[in-house]
Formats: C-alpha cells, structure tokens, sequence
C-alpha cells in the first residue's frame, strides 16, 4: 500500500488542498497522513473545522509577525521527525507559500516523491508576488509531479524542460472546494453564527464591495494607497457598503484600522471563516482584493474583481475580462469601481461567469494519475 503525507500550513493551501484530503482519506487502497504546518494558527483552523479535518501532525509554527528567515529554517527542521516516521512514497504540497517550499526541500531530502499542486503558475518575475513567484519556481524544481489548473500553466512548465509525462493538467482544486462549500452552506440543516451576524449589519439594499489585502509587496505605501481609495469611494457612494474582512498580519491589520475605522458604510471584521466568506462573496456586488484564490473563485459567481496587484500569475480570468488589473493607484481603484457602480453596461460584461480555472473534477484527476504510477 502506498503512503501519502498532504502537507500545507496557510489559509488557502488548507482550502485547496481539502478537497484531496478528503479524497485520499476516503479511498482505502492509500495510507493517507495529515501534516500540517500551521504556518497560519487562526486562519488555518477556521479551514480544518469547516472541511473537519484531523492532522495527525501539527507543527505549530506559528509566531506573532514572523520572519522568512526563521518560518523556512523552522519548517525544514520540523518536517524531518515526521517524514522519517511516515516514510512517505509520495508527499504533496500546494502552490507558492512558504510552507509549500519549505516542505518541498525537506520531502527531497527524504527521498519521497515531491506532487507539486497547483503548479506551473508564473509572472515571471521574482519580486511579484514576493516571495510566491520564487517559491513557486523553486517548488516546480524540485517536483517529481506537476498538477497545472491550466493549459497555460502546463505551458510554463514545458518552458523550463519539464517532461510533459509528469505534467498532469487537472483544473484547479480551488474549484472543487467552492463547489463543495456552497452546497453545504446552502444545505437546510446548515447553519452558521458569522453568516447570520453578516446579516444583521449587512444592507442588502446597498451595492456590497467586499474587500481583501496582504500581497507583502502591498504593506506600506500599498496599502495605504488603497485604504486612501476605499475611503473615497466610501464617501461618494453612499448607497455601498465596504465589508472588509481583515489579514490578521499585523502589517495589515494595523493601518486597516487605523485608516478606517468610524466610516459609516465601512465594515471591518476578523477574517471569516471560508462558510462565511464564500457566502459573502455570492452576496457582493464588486470584489476588490489582491488574493490568489479570490481571483479564481470570483469568475465561477460571476463576480467582477479589481485586483489591486500590477501583475498576476493567473491571467486567464484577466483575459476573460472578469479581473481587471488596478495596482495599488488611488485614483484608479477609484475610477473602476465608480465605473462599475454606475454603468450597468460595464458591469455586466464583467459579471459574466466563466470557469477558467477548473471544472469541479481537479482533485479526482489527480487521485486517479497517482493511483496509476
Ligand atoms: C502567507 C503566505 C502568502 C499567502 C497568504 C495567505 C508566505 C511567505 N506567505 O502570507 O503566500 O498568500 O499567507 O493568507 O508563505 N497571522 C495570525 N494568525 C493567522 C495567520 C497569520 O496572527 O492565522 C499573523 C501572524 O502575526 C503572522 C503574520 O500574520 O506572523 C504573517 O503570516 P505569514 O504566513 O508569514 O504571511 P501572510 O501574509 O499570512
Ligand atoms: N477567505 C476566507 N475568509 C476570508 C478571506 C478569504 O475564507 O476572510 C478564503 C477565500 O475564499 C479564498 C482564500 O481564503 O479561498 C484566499 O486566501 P488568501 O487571500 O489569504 O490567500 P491567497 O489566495 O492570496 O494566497
């Protein structure tokens, strides 16, 4: 029997990689073990508790506004007592966090077979999104499989000699997830605390932007940039309302606050839970965010997305015309979501959905090559 040992630390590799958790556990002909890093304590067991997930290890590493340095140097470390008493045949990590790096040099080491998930996505520069798009690369070196979301992600892999016999093109788990949490929020014995706090101090009659932020490369001037236009807009609309669920980054959270706290039509709130979230995001209008995952799941709700990022490694839904590129300028957030409040035109063929990212059927893909190695 073949062992596997999922590994992944943040908020949204737990999203993405549930839906192979839950997969792999099902299926008895795999040993299956849970790790995870926690390189996100909060924000991470939000994810566990909705998908009800077990680790059978928790690193724990977790510490108040931490450092690269220490977070991949104590990583590396902590993965060494649990890949040796596992001894895994094959170890999957996800994306471009730091966690995902760390685990794939340690995996390495260990001789197990390295399945990169959600692989082969590029800008092609090393400094957007710092430090994803080197952690990405680096994890794309040292995979033995490459599970792309996309043609164009399988493309980028074939740029740097990968052999396409080990590039496995399989959409996006991101999906399989949504689709997973939409029919048990939506589900009538499902019934969830923040969602009915959202519906007490939400107006349904106001247009709702919902708002995200944490891209590193975004803290400071960013940052404040965009809390400047979110004021703006707050002000000279107030027929919106602005929900903000916060990173709890403290390089975040504290000029968040800072900047807008006491603006009527702005909401801020602890990050919600992915029940929450995703119901949230089927009730807003607009969606202003710098997320990874956001930018995927939006296009499937038919949400328009301004991302506040100059370049992005997933230009599929940019090319669709869902997301629209903004970069962190005051003015033309501002521009573009006033646009999009008051042309109904514009609007509408933002709205649109699309489904570049996948088609719900990702982690079964992926389930399936494994089985035939
Ligand atoms: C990390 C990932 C980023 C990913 C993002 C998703 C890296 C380098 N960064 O960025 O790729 O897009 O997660 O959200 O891998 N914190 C808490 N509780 C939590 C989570 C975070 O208090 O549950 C605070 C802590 O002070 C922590 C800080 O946020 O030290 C930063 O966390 P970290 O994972 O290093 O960076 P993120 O900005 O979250
Ligand atoms: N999300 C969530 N609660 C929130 C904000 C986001 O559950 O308050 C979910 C969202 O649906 C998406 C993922 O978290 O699946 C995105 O995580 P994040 O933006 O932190 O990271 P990124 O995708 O940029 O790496």
């Amino acid at each position: 029997m073949k062992t596997n040992l999922i590994v992944f630390g943040t908020r949204p590799e737990a999203i993405k990689m549930a839906p192979l958790v839950l997969a792999f556990k099902k299926d008895r002909s795999f040993n299956t073990k849970i790790c995870v890093t926690a390189q996100h304590r909060e924000m991470l067991d939000q994810v566990l508790d909705f998908f009800d997930i077990n680790p059978d290890y928790d690193l724990n590493v977790m510490k108040p506004n931490q450092n690269l340095y220490s977070l991949t140097a104590t990583i590396i470390e902590g993965m060494k007592p649990v890949l040796e008493e596992v001894n895994p045949d094959f170890v999957y990590v996800h994306g471009d966090t730091t966690t995902s790096m760390a685990v794939g040099i340690a995996a390495f080491y260990s001789g197990a077979k390295v399945c990169h998930v959600e692989a082969g996505l590029r800008t092609f520069d090393r400094k957007y999104p710092f430090p994803e798009e080197f952690n990405r690369q680096l994890t794309g070196k040292i995979a033995d499989y490459h599970f792309a979301p996309t043609i164009l992600s399988q493309k980028n892999l074939l740029q740097e000699n990968i052999k396409n016999n080990n590039i496995i093109v399989t959409g996006n788990t991101v999906i399989d997830a949504l689709l997973f949490g939409i029919e048990k929020v939506n589900s009538t014995n499902f019934k969830d605390n923040e969602i009915e706090d959202l519906k007490e101090i939400l107006d349904f009659n106001k247009k709702i932007i919902l708002v995200t932020g944490h891209r590193r490369e975004n803290h400071g001037e960013g940052l404040l940039n965009i809390c400047s236009a979110l004021k703006q807009i707050a002000e000279n609309n107030k027929e919106t309302q602005i929900i903000y669920p916060v990173h709890l980054n403290p390089n975040v959270e504290k000029p968040v606050y800072e900047l807008l706290s006491g603006i009527d039509n702005i909401i801020l709130v602890k990050p919600l839970a992915y029940a929450a979230f995703i119901w949230l995001m089927e009730k807003s209008y607009l969606i202003i965010t710098d997320s990874g995952g956001i930018q995927e799941e939006a296009p499937s709700l038919g949400k328009p997305v301004l991302v506040t990022r100059d370049t992005t490694e997933r230009p599929e839904a940019v090319e669709e015309g869902t997301v629209l590129l903004v970069g962190t300028d005051t003015k033309k957030i501002i521009n573009e979501t006033q646009k999009l409040i008051s042309d109904a035109a514009y609007y509408k063929t933002l709205s649109m959905l699309h489904n570049p990212y996948g088609d719900g059927n990702a982690t079964s893909r992926i389930v399936n090559f494994i089985k035939e190695i």
